[in-house]
């Protein structure tokens, strides 16, 4: 069986009064059955180290070390504290021209330092729209997971460009359509995340899914008000 995992992605918000927000919610993690993990900005992993909450970087560079001015290696996340790192991220893509071939390295880069990857695709409204979905998602697939992708190195979030931070979550059929396919892929026990818009209002009928393992959360996981009750959906 796959494990549950519900998954905060901070993107670029918080700053050190962010504090509480962690705590409140590696309190309300203790005895929950899924793993709940937070990825904050790097500037705050390390001192999030106290809050009682599993932590992930968004992003490292392939490099472990070098001249890469502004840049954050896995080693450095995990030196931080971070367990798990989000690579692949459609920001990232489109911000940062980030290419599958990146995305593989930088997973490669997070295995070696020992991080389990959440590993992200995802299609646009365009490719959508042309029926053209899964053939994107697979495409995404063969060019950004590394050989030896496990399904305890790897997990995939499937994040619909158009459904993040738009407030447009996914239909359960458009969701189960693609889960279903990338358990078909990707086998019985890799873990697989929805993540766009997710909120405690939706969050019971999307993990009600078969193959949906948990989520991939922005917005709504910068408040443990707003989190909590997500976290507690999937247990
Ligand atoms: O990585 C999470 C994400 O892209 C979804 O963001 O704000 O739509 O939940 P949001």
């Amino acid at each position: 069986m796959p494990r549950k995992i519900a998954a905060g992605n901070w993107k670029m918000n918080g700053l050190s009064d962010a504090m509480p927000e962690a705590i409140a919610i590696g309190a309300a993690s203790e005895g929950l059955d899924c793993a709940t993990v937070i990825c904050p900005p790097a500037t705050l992993l390390a001192r999030m180290g106290d809050a009682g909450v599993t932590l992930g970087g968004q992003y490292c560079h392939p490099a472990g070390s070098g001249a890469h001015t502004g840049d954050v290696s896995a080693p450095m996340l995990a030196d931080a504290g971070a367990t798990w790192c989000i690579t692949g991220h459609s920001e990232r893509r489109a911000d940062h021209r980030e290419t599958d071939a990146d995305v593989r390295a930088q997973t490669e880069a997070a295995w070696d330092a020992g991080l389990t990857a959440i590993l992200c695709i995802g299609e646009t409204l365009e490719e959508r729209e042309a029926g053209a979905t899964l053939d994107r998602l697979m495409a995404q697939l063969d060019g950004s997971v590394p050989e030896g992708a496990n399904a305890e190195n790897t997990v995939i979030a499937y994040e619909p460009v158009w459904a993040i931070g738009t407030g447009k979550t996914a239909t359960p059929d458009q969701v189960a359509e693609v889960h279903n396919a990338l358990r078909e892929r990707l086998g019985p026990d890799m873990a697989l995340l929805y993540g766009g818009s997710v909120k405690a209002a939706n969050a019971a009928e999307l993990f009600a899914l078969a193959n949906v393992n948990g989520a991939l959360v922005g917005g709504a996981s910068l408040k443990a008000d707003d989190f909590v009750p997500i976290m507690r959906a999937l247990s």
